[in-house]
């Protein structure tokens, strides 16, 4: 796991969105449903399940069985409710003009769940999940890369509809545990579709993969292969091997992969214990800067192949690449120092094309994580609470600092500031909404003006009720009008703190942010990537509840 809000939002990608792109993401419909809905549908005729002797579904089958599959969850309602496209009132040149960072989705289908959660009287952190851009990703990812077959790694964000999305695009999935698998085999993915790719198995669990037949995983030490010939001797051993990951933020090898002077004695271990290895993984490490580190270690990986040979054991047919791959949405765009997509992907291509070519029969996966699901997932947060920080006299001109409290933080979805190198970047909704500005917020900042910190609670308390429980997002203020209006300071530092009571629950730390006042939601972009699927409810904090829209058709920067 690794990498950043930041890292896909940077100030390269920041300065080439255009003002455009964000005013004009004009209204198209799309269908919203809600996650606790009971999205039943019937993945039993999936591509994968279709195509269950041929090495891979093609990616016409794929993205023909998506339509349909989608198009029925839709039709069949998922357990939500078609909203009407929004009437849009604003005009491009009634908004804030400033560069702000691309977002991967035709932002009306976004904005309209926005609109819809914050104009019902919902405080509650949500996040907006867009499945358009997964299966961008998807087929973005089988145009470059249509001889390796993504197995999904759940760990990322075991959101359902996402795996059931992935599952209908045809994907396989990497599992890490036995719940994981649980999960995806109860949406119907066959057993062959998995890999339990966790070197170091729960016994619970290997007994559970045995009884489900989920016979790939993979080890990387002599006591796993020992535990696996107890109790799964059927399985198809995949030897993780340890790759270079020092061109990657978030590195395995301290913890996982076999190094190459130990291969050649674990494979004489697998042979003499009778099991059968099918062939090689590796993880280049998470949020990886280097794609050369593919090509290295799919040359390692052709090494092993060959020493499997000279042990006499069967030759291998199985090739994990494992994850890496950048989440950002845009193709061809290098973010800082991580290569686009397509760089790793001709990287892999021609390292493949010459050690693995297709007559060789191997069949050759990725796992990728983030990849697939950083961008589809904006979250949206609260502020609920504002201080300034006093100035000291003598810098009486310096810039004003305010400590703004917000309803998600470290222990929720911002878990990935300490697991994930995260460098999250609030936005205010307005701006993220550049063209819309609801009526709710536009109260908040009259109310605060009118009174900002010398409120009673019952006062406050009754302020709130109204705010939260404004329902009229009809009269829309342009984000200039709004400042002149107010007379937000433009120039301002903002320290932001999640709910609870712990001081070092720290989102973003005088992070340069115009002022914001209680009652304002803030958006993070690009947030679907290892937060969600490690967020806790300590002290009782909620968290945050999850929709889904798809955008039927991509922002011009995005495709
Ligand atoms: C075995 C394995 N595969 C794949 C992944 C996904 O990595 P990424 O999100 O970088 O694609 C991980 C991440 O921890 C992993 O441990």
């Amino acid at each position: 796991m690794a990498i950043c809000f930041r890292s896909v939002t940077t100030n390269a990608a920041r300065n080439s969105a255009t003002s455009k792109h964000f005013v004009n993401g004009v209204s198209q419909s799309s269908r919203l449903f809600s996650s606790g809905s009971p999205f039943l549908l019937n993945l039993g005729n999936t591509p994968a399940q279709a195509h269950a002797h041929a090495a891979f579904p093609s990616p016409a089958a794929n993205h023909a069985y998506a339509a349909q599959f989608l198009a029925s969850a839709a039709a069949s309602g998922v357990g939500g409710k078609f909203l009407q496209p929004r009437q849009r009132t604003a005009t491009a040149s009634s908004v804030d003009a400033t560069p702000l960072p691309q977002f991967p989705c035709e932002k009306s289908a976004i904005d309209r769940t926005f609109q819809q959660q914050t104009g019902t009287g919902r405080e509650r952190a949500f996040s907006v999940n867009d499945l358009g851009v997964v299966e961008r990703q998807h087929s973005r990812w089988v145009r470059n890369l249509p001889a390796v077959r993504p197995f999904y790694a759940v760990k990322c964000n075991p959101d359902p509809t996402l795996c059931r999305t992935l599952a209908a695009l045809g994907t396989g999935f990497d599992c890490a545990s036995g719940d994981e698998m649980a999960l995806v085999l109860g949406m119907g993915v066959v057993p062959n579709d998995i890999i339990f790719a966790n070197p170091i198995k729960n016994i619970k669990d290997l007994k559970y993969a045995r009884a489900q037949g989920v016979k790939k995983m993979t080890a990387d030490n002599e006591a796993e292969l020992y535990k696996i010939r107890e109790i799964f001797p059927e399985a198809e051993i995949v030897l993780r091997l340890l790759a270079d990951d020092s061109g990657s933020v978030m590195k395995f090898g301290a913890k996982f992969g076999a190094p190459l002077v130990q291969v050649e004695g674990l494979l004489k271990t697998a042979k003499a214990l009778n099991l059968k290895v099918i062939g090689t993984s590796f993880h280049i490490g998470s949020g990886c800067f280097d794609a050369q580190s593919y090509r290295k270690a799919i040359e390692l990986s052709k090494h092993v192949f060959d020493l499997g040979i000279k042990v006499g054991l069967p030759k291998f047919t199985f090739l994990d690449l494992g994850g890496g791959f950048p989440g950002n949405p845009v193709e061809n765009e290098r973010n800082g120092d991580v290569p686009a997509f397509e760089e790793m992907a001709a990287v892999i291509r021609e390292a493949t094309a010459a050690n693995f070519p297709p007559e060789s029969g191997v069949q050759i996966i990725g796992e990728p994580g983030r990849y697939m699901a950083t961008a589809w997932s904006t979250l949206f947060v609260l502020v609920q609470g504002k201080r300034e920080v006093p100035k000291v006299a003598e810098d009486a001109s310096s810039t004003r600092r305010f400590l703004y409290y917000i309803n998600d933080g470290v222990y929720g979805s911002f878990n990935c500031i300490m697991f994930d190198h995260a460098h999250p970047e609030p936005i205010p909704a307005y701006r993220f909404m550049a063209d819309r500005v609801s009526l709710d917020r536009r109260q908040s900042a009259q109310r605060e003006a009118a009174r900002p910190f010398a409120m009673s609670s019952a006062a406050s308390a009754s302020m709130m009720s109204s705010l939260f429980s404004s329902a009229d997002s009809s009269a829309p203020l342009s984000a200039r009008a709004f400042h002149t209006t107010f007379g937000r300071d433009q120039a301002c530092q903002g320290t932001f703190f999640g709910p609870t009571c712990d001081s070092m629950d720290v989102v973003a730390t005088d992070f340069p942010c115009e002022e914001l006042f209680v009652g304002d939601w803030l958006a993070f972009a690009h947030s679907g990537a290892y937060t969600s699927a490690a967020a806790t409810t300590f002290n009782g904090m909620p968290k945050p509840t999850a929709h889904y829209c798809r955008s039927r058709q991509p922002s011009p920067k995005a495709e």
